[in-house]
């Protein structure tokens, strides 16, 4: 896990706005909340401010701050508390966080970070020549019983090999990011077992409500004679 800090002087801008759509957007976000209890916007609206520019900047934090009436510490604990959260200017076509957890590590996370390191650059949140491909190790993400996983943006790519990690780096270079199926890479429905279903296999015919009261009832009259 990296340490999550701000970005170097040298990385933030002057100032930070949401353009006009956004905006409206934030407004309408934050008048879902109670009178009293607007802050609970924080984080759709850095999320929003991250889709907006690609991630949070220092001038992001003040100025969601000061549109919720908050200490400026409060917003930066929140954005350097969550991964989903970049601090720093990220890959422009993938940013892939590889899970580093027991249960990913285990099943071959370190083998998935060795390919980050030989693909895009040996050092996490460190971006690749071109400046589109970026990685960091993260926490679980709650897919691990499909572990390995990396989560891209917002999608997650389970049951990996360092070989198709590979080629879902590539696709995301190639721009063809949308292309890959997100979720498992092998033979396994969502969390379901790999190969198949090992129980639960009959068919089951559904009972209706209604279906199920008239049964009851018939068998009451029966009973009665
Ligand atoms: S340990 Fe990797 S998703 Fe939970």
């Amino acid at each position: 896990m990296s340490v999550r800090r701000l970005a170097e002087d040298k990385f933030q801008p002057a100032s930070f706005a949401f353009n006009e759509e956004n905006a409206a957007w934030a407004e309408a976000t934050i008048r879902k909340y109670p009178e009293g209890r607007q802050q609970s916007a924080v984080i759709p609206l850095l999320m929003r401010a991250q889709e907006q520019d690609g991630w949070v900047t220092k001038p992001t934090i003040e100025f969601v701050a000061d549109m919720l009436d908050m200490p400026y510490i409060r917003v930066l604990e929140v954005a350097t508390f969550y991964t989903q959260f970049q601090l720093k200017p990220v890959g422009t076509k993938a940013h892939i966080q590889v899970c580093g957890t027991t249960p990913c590590m285990l099943r071959g996370s370190e083998e998935l970070m060795k390919v980050c390191k030989k693909k895009i650059h040996a050092e996490p949140l460190e971006r690749n020549e071109s400046g589109t491909l970026s990685w960091e190790e993260v926490e679980c993400q709650g897919a691990c019983v499909n572990a390995p996983m990396v989560i891209i943006f917002k999608d997650a790519y389970e049951d990996l090999t360092p070989e198709r990690l590979e080629e879902i780096i590539d696709a995301f270079e190639a721009g063809k990011g949308s292309d890959v199926p997100t979720g498992p890479q092998i033979d396994r429905i969502f969390s379901a077992p790999e190969g198949g279903l090992t129980s639960l296999t009959e068919d089951i015919t559904p009972v209706r409500w209604g279906e199920g009261q008239s049964a009851q009832a018939d068998d009451a009259e029966k009973a009665k004679g």
